[in-house]
């Protein structure tokens, strides 16, 4: 029985891991272990040595159990002071810096040119940048003959070879959005349209897309005085400082009369500054809008009148972040980027100053 005790005490001393130790138990008090065997014997002795042998091995029995259970404890322990450090992780460490994408000077423009006009009561339109022609072009009375729609360099979608329907066109400016408008929610409005444009055009100043924000307002009594403050009161919160416009006589088909709006700046050791100065920049076209558009768009010229706008944000972009190329808008440089983009958290105000 010491034999007994010292084997398994021993094994179970060096065992190292649960399998192993679940194989001693089998062996020593399993069914068939060699404890448990002992145990039967008992049957065949005498009563004096069973009185004798029977608590003995009882005791060892338990003695033995208890060395597995205490084991089994001391393994399990091992093992998940093993995991804790296996797994250790130091939780109060930074993360791992990851570069924030920027927002495009283009968008982050369109959403102050959008929070000026709403503070001043304009709601955002939206029409589709595939347009038909009449939106493009009949609607703003411009005739098939007319020269502004040679003017305009449009791209014309494909009819199938038959169809000889008028093809549709990209759009090639925002004003369609001022029809699409009245004739769905007539007059009075007060709106502007942003979005993007395109014209068969490619240089320093000119891309064959680009990006127009439209302006219409329709009353009874609105006038070219109230085009005019209204622009101002934009350009001024728009560049942070008091900007004076020169309206200059012009000429468009959807306007009458018309006028080419230019704004105050400094031309001086080649940078263009705005708000100062004795120079002029050339920034939208506008007018009262013209009978025939106010027909076309289901409304009576006899009863309301107004004044549109149409002008270029990537122009007026370039001019407020000092951006020399109009290309590179849309080059997808990410150098570019992550030089001229915004953070996110930059959400533009009327009052930001950003
Ligand atoms: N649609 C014109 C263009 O793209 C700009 C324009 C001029 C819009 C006068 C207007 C306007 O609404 O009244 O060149």
């Amino acid at each position: 029985m010491d034999d007994l005790r010292d084997k398994y005490l021993t094994a179970i001393a060096d065992v190292t891991d649960e399998a192993g130790l679940e194989a001693l138990r089998v062996q020593a008090v399993g069914k068939k272990g060699e404890i448990s065997l002992k145990m039967r014997e008992l049957g065949k002795m005498t009563p004096e040595e069973r009185q004798v042998a029977g608590p003995a091995l009882n005791a060892l029995k338990n003695e033995v159990n208890s060395a597995i259970a205490a084991k089994k404890a001391a393994l399990g322990d091992a093992a998940l002071d093993e995991r804790l450090r296996a797994e250790w992780l130091d939780v109060t460490l930074p993360g791992r810096p990851r570069r924030m994408g920027t927002i495009h000077p283009v968008s982050q423009v369109m959403e102050e040119v959008t929070a000026i006009f709403a503070d001043m009561g304009f709601a955002v339109a939206e029409g589709p940048q595939i347009e038909t022609d009449w939106y493009n072009f009949d609607a703003l009375n411009i005739p098939g003959h007319h020269p502004a729609r040679a003017e305009m360099d449009t791209f014309y979608t494909h009819r199938a070879p038959g169809d000889n329907r008028p093809p549709h066109v990209l759009r090639t400016h925002t004003s369609p959005v001022q029809i699409r408008h009245m004739e769905k929610y007539g007059a009075p409005c007060r709106i502007i349209a942003p979005g993007r444009v395109y014209r068969a055009d490619y240089d320093q100043t000119h891309t064959p897309m680009f990006n127009q924000v439209e302006g219409l307002a329709l009353d009874r009594d609105i006038s070219m005085a109230n085009l005019k403050w209204v622009l101002e009161e934009f350009f001024s919160a728009y560049f942070g400082e008091k900007v004076k416009t020169r309206f200059r006589a012009s000429h468009f088909p959807f306007t009458e009369p018309s006028a080419e709006v230019d704004i105050q700046c400094s031309f001086e050791g080649g940078t263009v500054k705005v708000g100062e100065g004795d120079g002029w920049l050339e920034v939208l076209g506008s007018g009262m809008v013209h009978p025939n558009v106010l027909k076309a768009g289901g409304i009576d010229p006899a009863e309301w009148q107004g004044f549109a706008f149409g002008m270029g944000i990537d122009r007026i972009a370039m001019l407020k972040y000092g951006i020399p190329d109009l290309r590179a808008f849309f080059d997808s440089d990410l150098r570019w980027l992550r030089h001229y983009g915004f953070s996110a958290l930059d959400v533009p105000a009327v009052h930001s100053g950003v």
